[in-house]
């Protein structure tokens, strides 16, 4: 049998994707495994859900690193240690540089809380209410080198409701987070993203 596909997971913070990532794979829905995961944060929530779950767990501290750069090379060392097939972003809270990118090109993926082009960036939940979207959602795709730009993998539609706050909002969306993107990963370890320019096709053939 094929080796599995191993993930290198990301996170900053309250880590309920990493969660739904890990749950998939243990429920045997998602063939692959997790190698590493790495905060930026060492206070990170996904880190002690790392560590109850007993998989290895490294906190890279921005602030012990002179610059940017050093500090995402230790990232690429870690996951490269960890023979890391796909960078998983999972609510990791920090801008990659062109550098970190092109090291796994097309091999990094993320998820951002609404329907992409629409609100990228911080407080994607509150832009869309602000806005007066009436229809927001959570996008996942593959990291380029622009901020939330990347070939967009799959998307899933979300109401915005006139009484929803921010809070509310980014919970139903949250819901929805937690179903596409261990399906969007698990189109990736099958092998059935192809990326032609700016789209993803999805071969959707017999399995
Ligand atoms: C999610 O809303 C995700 O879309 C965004 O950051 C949040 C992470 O949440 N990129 P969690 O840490 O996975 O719970």
């Amino acid at each position: 049998m094929a080796e599995p596909t191993i993930l290198g997971i990301l996170a900053s913070g309250r880590g309920s994707n990493l969660q739904s990532i890990i749950e998939s794979i243990r429920s045997e829905k998602l063939p692959a495994r997790v190698g590493v995961v790495v905060s930026d944060k060492p206070d990170a929530n996904a880190l002690k859900r790392a560590a109850e779950l007993s998989l290895p767990a490294i906190c890279v501290d921005r602030k012990q690193y002179p610059s940017q750069q050093e500090f995402e090379q230790e990232i690429i060392k870690q996951l490269q240690l960890h023979q890391i097939d796909l960078v998983v972003l999972a609510g990791f809270m920090r801008i990659l540089s062109p550098f970190f990118v092109h090291a796994f090109a097309n091999r990094i993926m993320n998820i951002h809380p609404s329907l992409l082009p629409a609100f990228p960036g911080k407080n994607a939940q509150e832009q869309a209410i602000r806005y007066g979207a009436k229809i927001s959602g959570c996008t996942v795709h593959f990291v380029d080198e622009g901020m939330d730009s990347g070939p967009i993998i799959l998307q899933q539609a979300v109401p915005v409701l006139p009484e929803d706050t921010p809070e509310s909002l980014a919970a139903r969306i949250l819901e929805q987070e937690h179903q596409i993107y261990p399906q969007a990963i698990k189109f990736y370890v099958e092998n059935k993203l192809r990326i032609e320019g700016r789209k993803v096709i999805i071969d959707q053939g017999n399995d």
